[in-house]
């Protein structure tokens, strides 16, 4: 077991990683449940893979669990599905001293952290995140949302989990697809500031993939730690610090609107091919060696991930793309910050970027 912890004075928590976490996770939460009950909030693919798990646990430890089962899917980050879940819960007498627990994805931890952030103006929650994105990205660091008809995590709030229990064996069950998705958020923390970190992937990457419990646990921890050291710098993105962690994120989120953030393009993909093109876009403004930008794109394509518009499935012109990010909700007085990189491990935020220069190196990407 190891335990990283996030650093945010009276809100600090830990993020425990454990392998079987979740068939001991009820020893783990009693003191997050004096009243000796916790309310589950899930999806249908982790309720046929992963919650009898936890709940067994938690009914040896005398703890009642009411399980509250949602639809998988980005859909279920909306209006709708938050209002239901506040209504149940409230329904349920959930008290602002409670926590309430997210075993999913990043859609059930966004979702969940979001109505803990609103319930009766706030009760607490635990994440107890089972895809690899979830683990190493959405369940640290407190950002809540859902979608809007205007946008992605458009209606959201900053509201800090008091617990991140990770175990690494629900990824077994996790489609290769998500797994790899995932991995795209791992190799970003690599990229952003520790160069060893990516080398190590480059040598260990296939076996994070392909199950192997060791190379899991490092890559989790190196990423969870990242993360925490940046959040614990800039918890709600106020100072550019924390806006590292969108490495890819402006690209990637061009692609997202242009596949309607369907299947087609999953988030962690998205965001692998919009980490190769801010690498290429650094490299042809002499900012990054090229060599850096072949390496990453090398290991992201040898991952399975995409790194290129068309392995993206995009047809649209740069201009197309421009557009998109013109309503990208990080826009700032009209211009729109840019995470650029000076080489593996060196990303910076730059402020100097034209969407028309973008425009340009994207018809030629
Ligand atoms: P997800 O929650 O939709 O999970 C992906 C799929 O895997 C779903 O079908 C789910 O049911 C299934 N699944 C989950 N765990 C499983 C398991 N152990 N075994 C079998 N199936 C399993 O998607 P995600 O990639 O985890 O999260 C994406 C969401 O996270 C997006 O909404 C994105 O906006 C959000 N996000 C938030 C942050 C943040 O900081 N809050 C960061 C990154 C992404
Ligand atoms: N996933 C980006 C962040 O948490 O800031």
């Amino acid at each position: 077991m190891t335990s990283v912890q996030v650093p945010l004075g009276e809100r600090s928590y830990d993020i425990v990683i454990e392998t079987g976490a979740l068939d001991r996770a009820g020893e783990r939460l009693a003191p997050f449940a004096p009243r000796g009950r916790l309310v589950v909030i899930t999806d249908e693919h982790v309720a046929d893979t992963q919650l009898q798990r936890l709940t067994a646990s938690l009914e040896k430890a005398d703890i009642a669990a009411h399980t509250i089962v949602l639809a998988p899917g980005e859909g279920t980050k909306s209006w709708e599905q938050l209002a239901l879940l506040t209504d149940e819960l409230l329904s349920l007498g959930t008290e602002r001293g409670d926590h309430i627990v997210a075993l999913g994805g990043g859609v059930i931890g966004d979702l969940v952290g979001f109505a803990a952030a609103i319930l009766k103006r706030g009760c607490n929650f635990i994440q107890i995140p089972t895809t690899l994105l979830a683990q190493v990205d959405s369940s640290v660091g407190g950002k809540t949302a859902i979608n809007s008809a205007a946008g992605k995590n458009l209606v959201g709030a900053f509201h800090q989990p008091s617990l991140v229990l990770i175990d690494p064996t629900v990824l077994d069950t996790l489609p290769p697809r998500e797994m790899r998705a995932g991995y795209a958020e791992v190799v970003k923390y690599g990229l952003i500031d520790d160069a060893d970190f990516f080398a190590w992937l480059e040598d260990h990457g296939e076996a994070v993939l392909a199950g192997n419990r060791d190379a899991q646990i490092h890559a989790i921890e190196t990423s969870v730690a990242a993360k925490a050291r940046i959040v614990g710098e800039d918890e709600t993105e106020r100072t550019g610090r924390r806006a590292l962690l969108n490495l890819g994120h402006t690209f990637g989120h061009a692609l997202e609107a242009e596949t309607g953030f369907s299947d087609r393009l999953l988030h962690g993909e998205a965001v692998a091919a919009g980490m190769a093109l801010a690498f290429a876009y650094s490299a042809r403004r002499r900012l990054c060696p090229g060599e850096d930008a072949a390496r990453v794109s090398d290991h992201l394509r040898r991952s399975g991930l995409p790194v290129s518009l068309s392995d993206a499935g995009i047809s649209a012109g740069g201009e197309t793309l421009a557009a998109h990010m013109r309503h990208d909700k990080k826009m700032v007085g009209g211009t729109l910050p840019f995470l650029l990189t000076r080489g593996i491990g060196q990303t910076f935020l730059a402020r100097d970027v034209d969407l028309a220069d973008i425009a340009v190196f994207l018809d030629s990407a």
